[in-house]
C-alpha cells in the first residue's frame, strides 16, 4: 500500500511546498493526502488549497490540554488511513500521545545542526556564537524537543556579514533538499535504530 503523509505546519509552509513540488514531479516515495496547521493564519494553508491538497486547521487553544488537541488530530489522521507524519515548521511540541500513535513514524525539520542549538531562534543562536559552518536537520521525533536520531543533516557556511536573515535564508535552501531526502527515507523504512544513530540497511555487512 503506497504510504500516506500528512504535513504540520505553523506558518510560511515552504518545506511544505518542496515536498509538493517533489510529489508533482513523481520524486515522493508517497502520497501526501492532508495538511495539518495549528494556526488559522498559516500562509502556508493557501499554498496546500493552490496544490489541490485537502487541510484541517486544529487551533490549540481550543482545546483544554494537548493531549486533546492531539486526539482531536488523530481521529482526522485514523480517517484519512494516513501513515508517516512530517513536521514541516509546526511550532508546538508533541507529546506522547500522538508519538505513541505513530511511533517511529514521524520526523521534524530544524534549522540548526543537532545538537546544536535546539529550540526556537536557531539560526540567530548559531550566528551569535560565531560557528563558521551551519545547517539544518531532520530527525524523527520523539518526547525530547529536537533530541530524536538524525536521518539527514545538509551544512552552509556562515560568512562574517551574515544577518539572521541571509543565514536563515541560505539555510532554508538546504532544508528544501533535506526535508524531501529524509522523507523519502522515513518512507522506505530501510533503517534500524541503534541507540541514537540510525543505522540504513544498505551499510549493513
Ligand atoms: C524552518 O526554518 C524550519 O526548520 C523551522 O521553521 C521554519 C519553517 O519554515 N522548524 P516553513 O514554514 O517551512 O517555510
Amino acid at each position: 500500500m503506497e504510504p500516506k503523509i500528512a504535513i504540520f505546519i505553523s506558518g510560511r509552509g515552504s518545506n511544505m511546498n518542496a515536498l509538493l513540488d517533489a510529489e508533482g514531479q513523481g520524486k515522493l516515495k508517497g502520497r501526501i493526502e492532508v495538511i495539518i496547521s495549528n494556526n488559522p493564519k498559516a500562509p502556508g494553508l493557501n499554498v496546500a488549497h493552490y496544490y489541490g491538497k485537502k487541510t484541517y486547521v486544529f487551533p490549540h487553544e481550543n482545546y483544554g490540554s494537548r493531549e486533546d488537541h492531539e486526539k482531536a488530530i488523530i481521529r482526522v489522521l485514523k480517517k484519512h488511513e494516513i501513515t508517516h507524519i512530517v513536521l514541516a515548521g509546526y511550532m508546538r511540541i508533541i507529546s506522547e500521545t500522538l508519538i505513541g500513535a505513530y511511533p517511529r513514524k514521524i520526523i521534524n525539520i530544524h534549522p540548526s545542526l543537532l545538537p546544536s542549538f535546539p529550540g526556537l531562534h536557531a539560526q540567530q543562536k548559531a550566528l551569535e556564537y560565531g560557528v563558521r559552518v551551519a545547517g539544518c536537520t531532520v530527525h524523527l521525533v520523539t518526547k525530547d524537543v529536537d533530541a530524536g536520531p538524525i536521518l539527514v543533516q545538509k551544512t552552509v557556511p556562515v560568512y562574517s556579514n551574515d544577518t539572521e536573515e541571509s543565514l536563515s535564508a541560505r539555510i532554508l535552501e538546504q532544508e528544501h533538499i533535506a526535508i524531501v531526502e529524509a522523507t523519502n527515507l522515513l518512507l522506505e523504512g530501510k533503517f534500524r535504530i541503534k541507540g541514537r544513530r540510525v543505522i540504513f540497511d544498505e551499510n549493513e555487512k
